[in-house]
């Protein structure tokens, strides 16, 4: 059910759970100091308890309620990147709901760059908040997919199509070494190019589990079967169960089921989650996509490569 940003920020103090938008994706988001709401969220989109939340804030001082840790570098990123899409995961004040960062130390929190979710968040004070998809499910980019999954009781926002389509770059700076837990648009090259520091790209192995516990599940997954697309399968006939998705190939045919982006990579991520839902709409069997070229070609391909990746099918 659609509702107006007024009414939501009414539903939110009342400690009922609605649908915002950001540039990145919808979300799903509570009242952050209230248990009973965060509890919902998690039941709401049958989330693993030991998968952790984050706050969205509205306000650069709403930051002091959630940590003390005041790294150099933080307020440089925050100045530069805020509102945007870069979440920093802090070591966490005792105050913060254990519910929200599911027992961990540290809290991830990040001010989004829609101007209806900064008027809510203003009035509400800041919001936990994960994508606004069942479990598993594609992360929502559009109101529509929204209701896909969970019918037309839950009050959303309607804010037009996410403009950037992936979620947020999740940088940790709880540790000694700035590292990205998840790819996203702001890239590890542009913060390091900016702070003249080192990024590790990826925590490893057993460390990876302990300090990103999104990491350890199947994501972003429609119904179809995703694949890489094969040079063989690429000139075979085009079969109409399937959606093909290419990016820098113009295949000599057109139909509503073979997508071509010609190179343009924010196009590509602002439309993959909704394309997975129109195959899964469609009943498509299976989606192809074209391999992705060298990351240097555009900074959105690490995190286009990132959940294409951890959608396939194995
Ligand atoms: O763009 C986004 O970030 C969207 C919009 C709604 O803001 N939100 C989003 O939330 O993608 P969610 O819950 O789908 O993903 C949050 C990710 C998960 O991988 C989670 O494990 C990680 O952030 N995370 C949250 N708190 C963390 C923490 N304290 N330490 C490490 N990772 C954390
Ligand atoms: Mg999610």
């Amino acid at each position: 059910m659609i509702v107006s940003a007024q009414k939501a920020a009414e539903l939110i103090r009342e400690g009922q759970v609605v649908a915002i938008p950001t540039e990145t994706v919808y979300g799903l988001a509570a009242d952050a100091t209230n248990i009973q709401a965060v509890r919902h969220i998690f039941e709401l989109k049958g989330r693993p308890p030991d998968n952790p939340l984050i706050v969205h804030v509205a306000e650069i001082n709403q930051v002091a309620s959630f940590t003390d840790d005041r790294p150099d570098i933080l307020f440089k990123l925050i100045d530069r990147f805020w509102p945007g899409p870069l979440t920093f995961v802090l070591s966490k004040k005792a105050s913060v709901l254990d519910i929200i960062t599911a027992g961990l130390d540290t809290v991830a929190l990040r001010m989004p760059d829609h101007p209806k979710a900064l008027s809510v968040i203003k009035k509400t004070g800041p919001v936990a908040a994960p994508s606004a998809n069942r479990s598993g499910r594609p992360s929502p980019t559009r109101p529509e997919h929204i209701t896909l999954d969970f019918g037309d009781d839950l009050p959303v926002i309607d804010g037009g199509p996410c403009s950037i389509g992936l979620e947020s770059t999740v940088l940790d700076l709880s540790g000694y070494i700035p590292t990205i837990l998840r790819p996203g648009k702001i890239t590890a090259d542009q913060i390091e190019d900016m702070l003249d520091i080192k990024v590790l790209r990826e925590p490893a192995g057993e460390n990876q589990i302990r300090r990103s516990p999104g990491t350890r599940y199947s994501h972003y997954k429609p119904n179809a079967s995703v694949s890489w697309m094969s040079s063989i399968e690429s000139i075979r006939s085009y079969q109409p169960d399937t959606l093909y998705i290419f990016h820098t190939q113009s295949p000599k045919i057109t139909d509503d089921n073979i997508i071509t982006f010609e190179g343009n990579y924010l196009d590509f991520a602002k439309s993959l989650y909704d394309l997975y839902r129109t195959a899964d709409k469609r009943n498509y069997k299976k989606i192809f996509i074209e391999p992705l070229p060298d990351t240097t070609l555009s900074p959105i391909i690490p995190a286009l490569l990132n959940r294409i990746q951890r959608s396939v099918s194995h």
